[in-house]
């Protein structure tokens, strides 16, 4: 493999493909949303989900004040969402009217979520932290709304056969994750089938 060393000038895109989320913010009664691919889930108790915001986001000022949002995810059919909030800036327009976006009401804070999203969290802001030209704002999950047939009962991951999870690829590309060989592999298939073990 080829060593680079400068990395953000050589696209620091490498970890995708990646989930993008669809961050709601309310501050008073203006409402903005922008695409979100640099989020991760940090603890499950208390239940910690966590995105990274520029402080040149409109929302970025928003979300300081308000200290809540919500964490929307969405199917592929639904990517023009995505890209028209990940590309516009509440700066210039309302993209709830101008996008004719629907919202439902939270059940533990002020921000909607997304009619949409196939799942959501409710967060409030528990702590933030600079890290570089992003802060990353730590919020507590609490609440979670899910399309009834999106996750499958039993082992709670997504049911691809029920929905498409919209996935994105880095500068403006986007794909649909569709089932194709899904296989589970745990501890118990490791020590007993050497044939899942193909890095040498
Ligand atoms: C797929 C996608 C993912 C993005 N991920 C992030 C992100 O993780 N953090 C961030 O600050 N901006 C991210 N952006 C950029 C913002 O969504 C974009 O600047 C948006 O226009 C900001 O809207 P606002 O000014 O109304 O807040 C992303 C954009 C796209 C299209």
């Amino acid at each position: 493999m080829k060593v680079e060393k400068d990395i953000g000038k050589s696209g620091f895109y490498h970890y995708y493909p990646v989930v993008p989320a669809v961050v709601v913010v309310k501050s008073g009664d203006e409402l903005d949303a922008l695409a979100c691919a640099w989020h991760i889930a940090l603890s499950f108790d208390p239940p910690l989900f966590a995105v990274a915001i520029s402080p040149d986001r409109h929302s970025f000022k928003m979300l300081k004040k308000s200290g809540e949002f919500t964490a929307n995810f969405l199917t592929f059919d639904n990517i023009g969402i995505i890209a028209a909030v990940g590309r516009t800036s509440g700066d210039e327009i309302d993209k709830f009217s101008t996008y004719k976006i629907k919202t439902l009401p939270a059940s533990e804070i002020a921000t909607p979520v997304l009619k949409v999203a196939y799942a959501a969290y409710e967060c409030k802001v528990v702590k933030s932290y600079k890290t570089g030209d992003h802060v990353l704002f730590i919020g507590e999950v609490l609440a979670v709304h899910q399309r009834g047939n999106a996750f499958d009962k039993k082992s709670k991951i997504p049911d691809l056969k029920s929905v498409t999870p919209a996935l994105y690829l880095g500068v403006d590309h986007y794909l649909g994750i569709k089932s194709f060989g899904e296989v589970k592999v745990g501890k118990e298939d490791i020590l007993t089938d050497k044939k899942v073990l193909k890095n040498k």
